[in-house]
Parts: C-alpha cells; sequence; structure tokens
C-alpha cells in the first residue's frame, strides 16, 4: 500500500456542481456509456416484474422474463414511439403498447400487431424493441445504455470477485430510505471518499471508526476505498456500537473488525459491515439535486429470526446520512458562490482526489 497522498490537487471548479452544458456532457460521456447501478434483483422478484429506470430522456424497462433472466428495453414502442410502461409492476406474460395493441414478448421480440399484415413487406422480426445491455451481478442489477457497451465482466473486472465473502448475492434488503437532496451528486461521492470530515459532522461514528484508522485497497480507476478499523474488536456501525444480527459467514479474521467502504463510478456506494450490507444509489435529477436510495441488507439468516431488529443499524446510517446530505447541500451553496475557488485537498482527501481524476478523465477532460 502507498502513502496516502492527495499529491497537490485540488478541489473541482464551481462550473462542475453548476452548470447544465458540463451535466449534459456527463450524460453523454458516463449516464449513457457507463455500467450503472440500478438496483437490487430481488425487485424483481417473479418472472415478468419489472422496474423503469430513467437515465435523462431514457426510460428503461428492465424485466426478469420467464427464464428468470433479466433483460432490459428502451421503454419506446416501435410503432410509433410511444412509451410503453408508466409504472412499475409485473407484466402477464408480454408488454403491450397501450395505443395500438401492439405486443412484445418478455425477450423484446414484436409478437403481435394487429393489422399490420396488410402493410407489404411488413415483418415483425424487424421490429424489437431496442435493446438496452443489462447484468447482474452479486444480486446487484446494472444497466448500460451505451450503443456499444463495454463487457460488464471487463468493466467490473478488478472487483468482479472481490467481496464475495459477504455473501452479497443472498442478502436480503430489510429497509430502504430515498432521500431527495439539493446536492450535485458528485459532492456525494466526494463526501463519501474521506473520512477527515469524521470528527466533527459525525462524532458518533468517529467513536465507532477513528478517523485515521484507515487505508485504501483500491487505489485508483473507477473502483475506489478501502477499510477502517473498529474501535470495538465486537463492534458494528450502530447505535449501540454492537452488532445488530450475527458475523455474516464469509466473514472472518480481520474482517470481523472492519468497515469496507468502496465508490463504484459512477453511481454506487457500497459499504460492508461485519454483520450487514449498506447501499447508496446516487440517481442525479438536475446539477444541484440528487436522489439517493440508501438500502440495509442482511443475511437471511438473520432476517429469519423473530427477534431480528436492524434498527440499531438503520438509525446509526440514517442519522449519519443526515449529516453528510445536509453539509453537502452547504457545499452546493458554496460552490455555486460567485466567490468559491477550488481549495487544497488534505492528504486524508487522496480518495476524492483520485476520484476526481477518473471523473474528468470519464468527461474526456
Ligand atoms: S404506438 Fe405503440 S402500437 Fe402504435
Ligand atoms: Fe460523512
Amino acid at each position: 500500500m502507498t502513502k496516502r497522498t492527495s499529491g497537490g490537487a485540488r478541489t473541482l471548479e464551481g462550473k462542475y456542481y453548476t452548470s447544465q452544458e458540463i451535466y449534459d456532457l456527463e450524460t453523454t460521456t458516463i449516464f449513457l456509456d457507463d455500467w450503472l447501478y440500478a438496483g437490487r434483483l430481488s425487485e424483481l422478484a417473479a418472472p415478468g416484474s419489472y422496474v423503469l429506470r430513467q437515465v435523462e430522456t431514457e426510460s428503461v424497462i428492465i424485466v426478469r422474463d420467464s427464464n428468470s433472466s433479466v433483460s432490459a428495453f428502451h421503454n419506446v414502442c416501435r410503432h410509433r414511439g410511444t412509451q410503453l410502461c408508466k409504472e412499475e409492476g409485473t407484466f402477464s406474460r408480454s408488454i403491450q403498447c397501450a395505443y395500438h395493441a401492439w405486443t412484445y414478448s418478455l425477450k423484446g421480440e414484436l409478437i403481435g400487431a394487429p393489422n399490420m399484415d396488410e402493410v407489404e413487406g411488413f415483418d415483425k422480426k424487424d421490429y424489437s424493441l431496442f435493446p438496452v445491455a443489462a447484468a447482474t451481478w452479486q444480486g446487484y442489477l446494472f444497466i448500460n445504455l451505451s450503443e456499444h457497451p463495454k463487457p460488464f465482466e471487463e468493466s467490473f473486472a478488478p472487483i468482479l470477485n472481490m467481496f464475495e465473502r459477504w455473501e452479497l448475492g443472498e442478502l436480503e434488503v430489510a429497509h430502504q430510505i430515498v432521500y431527495d437532496i439539493k446536492a450535485n451528486w458528485k459532492l456525494v461521492m466526494q463526501n463519501y471518499s474521506e473520512c477527515y470530515h469524521c470528527p466533527s459532522l459525525h462524532p458518533a461514528l468517529n467513536r465507532l471508526t477513528h478517523f485515521r484508522n484507515t487505508s485504501n485497497d483500491l487505489e485508483r480507476g473507477p473502483f475506489l476505498g478501502g477499510p477502517m478499523g473498529l474501535a470495538r474488536e465486537d463492534g458494528s456501525m450502530t447505535m449501540s456500537g454492537g452488532r445488530c444480527a450475527p458475523l455474516l459467514a464469509g466473514v472472518t479474521g480481520d474482517d470481523t473488525s472492519l468497515v469496507y467502504y468502496y465508490t463504484i463510478f459512477p453511481n454506487m456506494l457500497l459499504s460492508l459491515h461485519p454483520d450487514y450490507v449498506l447501499v447508496h444509489r446516487v440517481e442525479r435529477e438536475a446539477p444541484n439535486r440528487s436522489k439517493i436510495i440508501c438500502e440495509w441488507l442482511f443475511h437471511p439468516h438473520a432476517t429469519g429470526k423473530p427477534d431480528f431488529d436492524p434498527s440499531d443499524a438503520i438509525e446509526f446510517w440514517n442519522m449519519t446520512n443526515k449529516q453528510d446530505w445536509e453539509v453537502s447541500e452547504l457545499s452546493q451553496k458554496g460552490v455555486s458562490s460567485r466567490a468559491y475557488q477550488p481549495g487544497p485537498y488534505a492528504e486524508l482527501e487522496s480518495m476524492i482526489a483520485e476520484w476526481d481524476r477518473y471523473y474528468l478523465s470519464a468527461l474526456g477532460e
């Protein structure tokens, strides 16, 4: 592990948090080009279950078909372009447009087009729904809106098998909170990437994991982060400081007293505790607004117990989240000022410096 340094980097210029032009550039170079974290596979419980995700102008249907594989399509009818679905739900066996009843299989093939046999040369095979690349990883759903998406396994190669000991694929969502905040999405990612702010902003958190007791095992590229040591050997990140569920089965040795924090570029935050996993999905709404979907995941061995009570963990992170969102909103206000100038990163902010570097290269700068 190299010594932690920000290498003299400074914070991003104000335009990165305020400009519609930069926001639009992010849309094309990042959000319509990269693999995006889109939710939990368990949201698609039954064959035919589907969810909708909006990425700027693009509405995407993600559906579990009858073979239990996942497909994604643009929410656009191949006849006159009408949006097919306006809310999430379960398809009985097919996807039907409300306008003229063109009907598609759950694999996206056009299987019914009333009266179109009168049209010379019309062939249903030519009018499948436009596909969107979809992948599942450790129980998580990802989509990629690029016309030429890089294979998921290639993009995620550095971390593909890295988190297996937390049994992510088996975990269940015990709780979800959605936050709407008045701050640019990058302020959320940057805030998560350092604990320099922990003593002042999160005194309770800093008692559980001292802000300097941290290291990084992913230091370059789209995936960044590493472990922090728990002050209590049998502790976790909870209001009480103790675990609120048994250790996850794969978590042994040093990992029993570590919490691992990772940013998964561009929109996922993954926090691995000895007894549970916390995940944030960050969605852009506008240059100065974001939506954050936060989920607490536990193993079914824990959730299945009659005395299962995750509130110790939920309360802790809900409190910490709110502290982080409040300061992110204050940051948004400050960096929107004409007086703002990029300031120097502390060495303890080396992961933000690297995150910014990767972000700027993704933007093509
Ligand atoms: S627009 Fe969908 S069937 Fe006509
Ligand atoms: Fe924080």
